[in-house]
C-alpha cells in the first residue's frame, strides 16, 4: 500500500481527508500535535472506514523526529494541513503563527529533502486573493494578505515555488480552500472550534443546539443581494475528495506545480446560510444585525474551472448537504 503522511490529520480538514484516502485504498499516517484536535478522531475515523489510522503525536517543527517517521517506512507523499487558521488571534500572537505555519513547514520541507520524499500537497487559502477585483475568483488574480495569518499562506505558497524552481523532481499542489463547512454524512466526525467559534457556520451551530443566543452577522449594507456578505461555501468530503485528485495528479505528472481553486463557484450570503440551517435542524436561528468585522470582504467565490480542467473534479454537494451534516454532527 502507499503510505501518505498527513499532517494537522486529527484536524477538520485533515480528518475528512484521512477517510477519503483510506476509502480510496492509501495507507495514511497521521502527524499531529493535537494543539487543536483530539486523538478520539482516530476511534471515529477507524469506525467510519474499518481502519485506525496511524498516528504519532508530535509538531512539524521537531526536526528529529521527522527524520525518524521518514527514516521507519516508506512515505509517498505527504498531504500538509497541519498549522494554525484564526485570523484575529494571528494578529494578537504573530510571532505563533509564523512559527508554526512557516518555519513548521520549512522544517517539515527540509526533512522531506533529507528523506527523498517531494510529494507534497499544501492547504493554501481563497484568503490569499486579499479583496477580490473581479469574480469569480481565478488562479492568476493577484495576491495580497490583510493580516498575518494570510500573510503566512502567501509566503508558504511562494517557499513552495522557490523549491520548485530549485531542485528537479518536486511535484506540488498548492490548493486554496474556500469555505470549508459542513460534516462527516455518519456525523461522527465535524468540525470542534475550541472555545467562541470564529467563523460563521459553526456559531450558527451552536446557536442551533442552545449553546449560544443569537448569531451576530457582521454587516448588511454590503454590496450583495441581502447586504450580508457572500462566501463559496464547500462540504468538506468535497474537499477531502479534491485532496485525493490533487494526490493523484501529483503521483502521476512529472514535475508540476499545480495551483488550483477548490469551491464550488457559488456565492450565498450569511442570511442564505442561517436559512438552510435553520431548514436542516427545525430550530430559529435568532440573528442580530450588527457592523462590518474589521478585514471582511464583501463577497467571494471561486472560477472553478481549472480544477475542473487538471483533476476532473468539482464539488458536489449543496448548502443544504452542508447544514444537514453539520446538524448531525453538532446534535450529536
Ligand atoms: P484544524 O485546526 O482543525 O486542523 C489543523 C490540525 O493541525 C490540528 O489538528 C492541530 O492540532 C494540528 N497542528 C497545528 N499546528 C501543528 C504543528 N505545529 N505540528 C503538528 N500539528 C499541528 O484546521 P483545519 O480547518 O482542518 O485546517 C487545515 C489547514 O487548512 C490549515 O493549514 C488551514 O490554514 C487551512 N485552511 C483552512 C480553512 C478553513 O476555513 N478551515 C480555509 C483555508 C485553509
Ligand atoms: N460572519 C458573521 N457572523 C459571524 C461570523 C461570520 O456574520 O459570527 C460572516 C462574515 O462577516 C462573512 C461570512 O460570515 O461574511 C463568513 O465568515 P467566516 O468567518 O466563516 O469566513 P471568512 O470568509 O471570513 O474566512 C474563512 C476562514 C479564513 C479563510 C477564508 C477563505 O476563516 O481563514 O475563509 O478560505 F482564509
Amino acid at each position: 500500500m502507499t503510505t501518505i503522511l498527513v499532517t494537522g490529520g486529527t484536524g477538520f480538514i485533515g480528518s475528512h481527508t484521512t477517510v477519503a484516502l483510506q476509502q480510496a485504498g492509501y495507507h495514511v499516517l497521521i502527524l499531529d500535535n493535537l494543539s487543536n484536535s483530539s486523538v478520539q478522531v482516530l476511534d471515529a475515523i477507524a469506525t467510519i472506514t474499518g481502519t485506525r489510522p496511524e498516528f504519532i503525536q508530535g509538531d512539524i517543527r521537531d526536526a528529529a523526529l521527522l527524520d525518524s517517521l521518514f527514516a521507519a517506512q516508506p512515505v509517498s507523499a505527504v498531504l500538509h494541513f497541519a498549522g494554525l487558521k484564526a485570523v484575529g488571534e494571528s494578529v494578537a500572537m504573530p510571532l505563533a503563527y509564523y512559527d508554526n505555519n512557516v518555519h513548521g513547514s520549512v522544517q517539515l520541507l527540509q526533512a522531506m529533502q533529507r528523506a527523498q520524499v517531494r510529494t507534497l500537497v499544501f492547504s493554501s487559502s481563497a484568503t490569499v486573493y486579499g479583496d477580490p477585483q473581479a469574480l469569480p475568483l481565478t488562479e492568476d488574480h493577484p495576491r495580497s494578505a490583510t493580516n498575518p495569518y494570510g500573510h503566512t499562506k502567501l509566503v508558504v505558497e511562494d517557499i513552495l515555488e522557490n523549491l520548485h524552481a530549485s531542485e528537479a523532481g518536486w511535484r506540488i499542489a498548492r490548493l486554496r480552500y474556500f469555505n470549508p463547512v459542513g460534516a462527516h454524512p455518519s456525523g461522527l466526525i465535524g468540525e470542534a472550534p475550541q472555545g467562541v467559534p470564529n467563523n460563521l457556520m459553526p456559531y450558527v451551530a451552536q446557536v442551533a443546539t442552545g449553546q449560544r443566543e443569537r448569531v451576530q452577522v457582521f454587516g448588511n449594507d454590503y454590496n450583495t443581494p441581502d447586504g450580508t456578505g457572500v462566501r463559496d461555501y464547500i462540504h468538506v468530503t468535497d474537499l477531502a475528495d479534491g485532496h485525493v485528485h490533487a494526490l493523484q495528479y501529483c503521483l502521476q505528472a512529472r514535475q508540476d506545480l499545480l495551483t488550483v481553486n477548490l469551491g464550488t463557484g457559488v456565492g450565498y450570503s450569511v442570511l442564505d446560510m442561517i436559512r438552510a440551517f435553520e431548514q436542516a435542524s427545525g430550530k430559529t436561528i435568532a440573528y442580530d444585525i450588527v457592523g462590518r468585522r474589521t478585514g471582511d470582504i464583501a463577497a467571494c467565490w471561486a472560477d472553478t474551472e481549472l480544477a475542473y480542467e487538471k483533476l476532473g473534479w468539482r464539488a458536489r454537494k449543496t448548502i443544504q448537504d452542508m447544514c444537514d451534516d453539520a446538524w448531525r454532527w453538532e446534535s450529536k
